[in-house]
């Protein structure tokens, strides 16, 4: 039979309206219990060209989303815990398990750019000391929720960057000494590249981020920033939308900000828009957004965003 594009489409069955998609019973884990390392995770692979003597690579992944919780903790958290392990799957060590396993037998390193944990415990904090500390991770960066405390009837004004930044410093202490890296900004030199994370809490940064960036600048290095939150590009807000608004398909076409504070913060607009022509930007990597995806930033810089490791999610960078 003469296969032309339709009868080809039409034969494998490639296309169908997804209004006719039938649906599934409960997932059950059970029936699929001896899965290898490779086939639990969803690796997307990207490719950065700088014009290295020494290629490498590095497995990205972000929002693992840990809710860990000791018996003895408050009972709010243990209940809290509960709850948001059914939110993320409950599956989330295992995820980060494989995917740090995976990293030994595939890449150099391991960057993980933020909601490392879903909220504070000391379980989760314990977790974090030991797999930043013995994994030896190339990177991290601090998420929104690192900071999330779950304090009963504490109250955030999550309207104004004074608000966050007043409820940001109430973790500063504890995270930094929780982190084993420099949760503010972070640089790590490998073959030549200089890999910066950022903190930025949620989506804004501060006069002393943009100082110390430019200090990073002078190296001279060609540099990969690592961060939680995106910075806005129309098609990253238009999948963000897409993605956290549910039964909407794709026929709008006027995206709004991902984050005000990017538009409306004076320091981070102005550090947006120098960042776009700083040529020794070569590329952004981030998270936040639960899904891979990926955009031009800059003339010299894509942003990549990788999808949820709590879904086992990550992707692979390699560099040359
Ligand atoms: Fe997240």
């Amino acid at each position: 039979m003469k296969t032309d594009r339709r009868n080809f489409i039409g034969g494998v069955g490639a296309v169908i309206a997804s209004a006719s998609l039938p649906l599934f019973g409960k997932d059950d884990p059970s029936l699929f219990p001896k899965r290898g390392v490779v086939e639990r995770l969803a690796i997307a692979y990207q490719h950065i060209h700088i014009g290295l003597p020494q290629p490498f690579s590095v497995l990205h992944i972000s929002d693992t989303h840990l809710t860990a919780v000791y018996d003895d903790e408050p009972e709010y958290l243990v209940k809290f815990a509960k709850y948001r392990a059914k939110v993320f799957g409950g599956r989330q060590e295992e995820a980060l398990r494989d995917s740090l396993a995976w990293a030994k037998m595939n890449v150099d390193y391991v960057i993980h750019t933020g909601d490392f944990i879903d909220f504070q415990t000391r379980a989760n904090l314990d977790i974090v000391k030991k797999v930043f500390g013995e994994e030896k991770a190339l990177a991290g960066s601090m998420g929104n929720h690192e900071f999330q405390r779950r304090i009963p009837d504490e109250k955030i004004d999550e309207s104004s960057i004074a608000g966050l930044r007043k409820y940001g410093a109430l973790s500063m202490k504890l995270l930094a000494e929780t982190f084993p890296f420099d949760i503010s900004l972070q640089s790590t030199v490998v073959n030549g590249v200089n890999f910066v994370t950022l903190n930025e809490v949620v989506g804004f940064v501060t006069e002393n981020h943009v100082e110390r960036f430019h200090a990073e600048v002078k190296k001279g290095l060609p540099i990969i920033l690592c961060m939680h939150c995106p910075f806005f590009t129309a098609e990253l807000s238009r999948a963000s939308s897409k993605y956290w608004q549910f039964n909407r398909k794709f026929r709008h076409d006027n995206p709004g900000p991902m984050n005000s504070f990017q538009t409306n913060d004076p320091v981070t607009r102005d550090f947006i828009a120098y960042l776009k022509s700083e040529p020794l930007l070569k590329g952004i990597l981030t998270g936040h957004m639960h899904l891979t995806a990926c955009d031009r930033f800059s003339p010299t810089a894509m942003q990549y965003i990788v999808g949820g490791n709590f879904m086992f999610h990550g992707e692979e960078v390699l560099f040359t």
